[in-house]
């Protein structure tokens, strides 16, 4: 025993602590629901976490206490200061990093598990199962979002990448593992550590097969994937170590990824096999999709400024263009401008819009718009005959009409802000070419839209100096 060993694991102190933290990951998941108590909800989900980390280190049995020592300041230095540095358009990368991290310690415990196995002569069939399948999950999550993260981060090209055959040669891994796992449990006295680490080695492989050929704009639906499937598997690692804190907590991860993997699909109306086997979603085409030349209406910020300063309403709709200028703070100030002359302003928030849940709830609230004003598409779209100007700010795909008008169109039936409804629409884009989904977008050319050819941040910095100066 050593000196701290103060709870006995299974004991009814030790339950009542595990009790406490899973409480705390709830409150925290729910007031993680809303943006004005989402930093709450964080704080107190971190708290939960460290009375899980606090009870483990004083159950009787904890051993190298040097190792532990290490471990938690490497981990602690790291994450603080990751989360100090890294910037909020980098979140989904990161986010990508720590669950890979996740899968990959997942692995490492299941590799521990076997080798007491191996040591004791044989492993209880109840423990040997789930360790088996925490390891081969952990291993395709870490290889997997360590391939995520490459994309994001751009170390690799963030093009799909596929080889010949992928589907068939993924099919046999997949299979393999299965089998290998399950001559490990039949021959189990002791289990074999050969086959063991093959598994983890053709794991690894199938986790970097299967997210090479995804697009890296699909990256944030497969990282939440991924997140879902580490969270499996250490709810998987907690039941080979009898640890219920393991087992909730992770089944609260693979829960609520998979829940935000299903949101995210349903929102661009695409199936998560769609997603996971399509290519789709890979660096945007160059041309607009049709390639015809019809005219538009384009103007200059002088005019915009004019059309906005002497509305009643307006409604801003911010896409992936507002996240690549960094506009936020810029369009805050247009908005500013504009309520100091009485316009009411709004800002339209899709589901999907940009490239991560939640993407321009972050850029706004970093901006310091407030929360009343960040309307969803649900709320906002029966005002949008009411509002005066709609301006759609580097958004793109999550104002096509081709999503209700063209059912052959790769966004069909997903649902968009209705623009078009509103008196006038101003879209500030730097040219007439595509987002994500590669497809042209019939808004640009109707007779109710003006185009502001510019850079997001220039242009509504430039329309804010305008609107002033009037
Ligand atoms: P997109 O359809 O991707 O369009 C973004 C537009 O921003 C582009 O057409 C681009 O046009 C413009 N842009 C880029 N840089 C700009 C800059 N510096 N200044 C001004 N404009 C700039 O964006 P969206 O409307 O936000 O739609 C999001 C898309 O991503 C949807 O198709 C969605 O399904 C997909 N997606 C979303 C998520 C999540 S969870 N949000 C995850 C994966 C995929 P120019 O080049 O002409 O400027």
């Amino acid at each position: 025993m050593t000196p701290l060993a103060v709870l006995e694991p299974g004991g009814s102190a030790a339950t009542a602590l595990y009790i406490v933290s899973f409480v705390l990951f709830i409150l925290g998941l729910k007031q993680g629901t809303h943006p004005t108590t989402a930093k709450r909800g964080n704080m107190i989900a971190a708290v939960g976490m460290a009375v899980a980390v606090v009870t483990t280190l004083l159950l009787d049995g904890m051993g190298n206490w040097g190792l532990i020592i290490i471990g938690l300041a490497a981990g602690s230095a790291i994450g603080a200061y990751a989360s100090i540095k890294v910037k909020m358009t980098e979140m989904p990368q990161m986010v990508a990093l720590y669950n890979g991290v996740g899968g990959g310690a997942v692995a490492l415990i299941a590799w521990s598990e076997i080798r007491h196995g191996i040591s004791f002569g044989e492993m209880p069939l109840e423990d040997l199962i789930p360790t088996l399948f925490a390891a081969i999950v952990g291993s395709v999550s870490f290889w997997g979002s360590n391939i995520a993260f490459a994309k994001l981060q751009e170390v690799i090209p963030t093009r799909p990448m596929a080889v010949p055959g992928q589907q068939f040669i993924n099919a046999i891994l997949g299979v393999g593992v299965i089998v290998v796992a399950i001559i490990i449990a039949i021959n189990n006295e002791p289990p074999s550590q050969a086959l063991f680490i093959l598994i983890l080695i053709a794991a690894a492989i199938l986790g970097n097969l299967v997210v090479l050929p995804i697009g890296g704009a699909d990256m944030p639906v497969v990282i939440s994937l991924l997140n879902a499937f580490t969270g499996l598997s250490a709810a998987a690692a907690g039941f080979a170590l009898q640890n219920v804190a393991l087992i909730v907590a992770g089944t609260l991860v693979g829960s609520s990824g998979t829940i935000l993997t299903m949101e995210m699909a349903t929102a661009m109306n695409r199936s998560v096999s769609n997603i996971l086997f399509s290519g789709f979603g890979g660096a945007p085409a160059a041309a607009a999709g049709s390639g015809e030349q019809r005219p538009v209406t384009s103007i200059g910020a002088q005019d915009a400024a004019i059309k906005l300063a002497y509305a009643d309403t307006v409604v801003i709709v911010p896409g992936y263009g507002l996240a690549v200028a960094q506009a936020q703070h810029a369009v805050k100030e247009m908005a500013n401008q504009l309520e100091k002359r009485g316009v009411t302003v709004n800002y339209a928030i899709h589901p999907v819009a940009g490239r991560m849940p939640g993407h321009m709830n972050v850029l706004l609230a970093e901006a310091d718009v407030p929360y009343e004003q960040l309307k969803e598409m649900e709320e906002i779209n029966p005002e949008m005959s009411r509002t005066d100007v709609a301006v759609v700010i580097g958004a793109n795909d999550v104002t096509n009409p081709a999503a209700k008008n063209d059912p052959n169109s790769p966004i069909a039936g997903m649902p968009i802000i209705e623009v078009s409804e509103a008196g006038e629409v101003i879209v500030i884009k730097r040219s007439l070419s595509t987002g994500f989904a590669g497809i042209d977008n019939d808004l640009f050319y109707e007779p109710n839209t003006s185009m502001l050819f510019a850079d997001a941040k220039a242009a509504a910095t430039e329309i804010a100096a305008e609107i002033e100066n009037l």
